[in-house]
């Protein structure tokens, strides 16, 4: 008989019949790339951001680069952005050939220091470009001010956070560019995707052009070609599972939120480990972090998770501090700059959070996580 108890996975996503049947009928549509549905879900999703212009991309990495492109920024540019954020805000300032400036951010919320955002402003900053964490976001009054004061952009990344308010507003609806991603482990998914909220339908045309080749159609019906493009753009197939998606979103960050508050409530009491807050209720929660006390507790992340693994429960590290990897490295950064970061980079642990989880499953990792360290 095997004993082992049933997995838990550190995400997964919630799709249900009528998304398998609609897939079903895409398929047999003959119309499987870009077309009615995409144009539908940007449409909905712009509803969601209160009527801003909306466009689908492939992924929240394609929304970050396209973004920069739609702010023109490019080499001998300065981006601020935190040192601990996901590769590709890092990446996507590297690739349109500006320098990431890195700074730091606040231990328990992991958002970026505005404080540190200011002194790093030069004459070649063009922008800032903030990561909102599940459970508090970035100061938008104070972020915005500032941008607005040194004449910058802004471009959130909000990847992690759809259907979070700040104060009464729903991020994406409010301030300059914002993206958003729909990989199977977010709020909600279109299996692989993303979206960019942009302030006009001038710019939200340039991200049409810019997500597919480059191209402009003539007047001849011939095309040209204005900007060297990529091709980013959704297929009808993950539009159709976006369409089922949203309608739901709002039960699926119920869902999370009551997983939330069971893991609040029954996280073990441990010297020296931070929760992230839980003070700010209209927030999303994508992920639930922990940093453990590794040394104090005399055992490693890796032999944490291995031992969880053991007991059915699956883990994540989000994330590793940027400017400490071979890239930021090669751009001149090293360890000690932003001991925030790599604090929360050596000691974080993303436990399990998704919606087909039950009270009962968070109880068992909270459990487990006791068990596991002779608590
Ligand atoms: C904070 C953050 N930003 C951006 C991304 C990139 O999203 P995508 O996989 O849609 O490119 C991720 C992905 O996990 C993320 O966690």
């Amino acid at each position: 008989m095997n004993t082992t108890p049933p997995m838990i996975n550190f995400a997964q996503p919630c799709l249900d019949d009528a998304t398998i049947q609609d897939v079903a009928d895409v398929l047999r549509s003959n119309w499987i790339t870009s077309g009615p549905r995409t144009v539908a879900l940007e449409q909905a999703l712009s509803t969601s951001f209160g009527g801003r212009p909306t466009r689908m991309l492939t992924s929240a990495t394609a929304a970050m680069e396209v973004a920069l492109d739609v702010c023109g920024i490019g080499p001998g540019d300065e981006v601020i952005t935190s040192a601990q954020s996901f590769f590709s805000t890092m990446n996507m300032i590297v690739k349109v050939g500006a320098r990431p400036v890195f700074v730091d951010c606040e231990l328990a919320s992991r958002n970026i220091l505005l404080q540190q955002v200011e002194t790093a402003i030069t004459p070649q900053t063009k922008a800032i470009m903030p990561t909102h964490f599940p459970g508090a976001l970035v100061d938008m009054d104070a972020l915005l001010a500032l941008a607005k004061k040194h004449g910058l952009r802004v471009i959130e990344d909000a990847a992690l956070v759809q259907g979070s308010y700040w104060k009464d507003q729903a991020i994406g609806s409010f301030g300059d560019i914002a993206t958003f991603s729909f990989h199977p482990n977010k709020n909600m998914t279109t299996i692989e995707g993303g979206a960019i909220v942009v302030n006009t339908e001038q710019e939200a045309k340039q991200v049409d052009i810019l997500r597919f080749h480059g191209i402009t159609r003539l007047a001849d019906d011939t095309r040209d070609v204005v900007t060297a493009g990529g091709k980013f753009n959704l297929s009808d197939v993950s539009a159709a599972i976006g369409l089922r998606q949203l309608p739901q979103l709002d039960s699926f960050l119920q869902k999370r939120q009551s997983l939330v508050q069971r893991y609040f409530q029954n996280f073990p009491k441990i010297p020296g480990a931070v929760l992230p807050p839980n003070d700010m209720p209209r927030q999303s929660w994508n992920m639930f972090c922990v940093l453990f006390p590794f040394a104090d507790l005399k055992t490693s992340r890796k032999e944490l998770r291995d031992a969880l693994r053991q007991h059915g429960i699956a883990t994540g590290v989000s994330y590793e501090a940027l400017h400490t990897t071979t890239l930021g490295r090669s751009l001149g950064y090293s360890e000690g700059q932003f001991p925030n970061a790599e604090r929360i980079a050596n000691e974080t642990l993303t436990l399990p959070l998704h919606v087909n989880m039950t009270l009962e499953d968070v109880d068992r990792v909270c459990e487990t996580v006791k068990t596991v360290l002779g608590l």
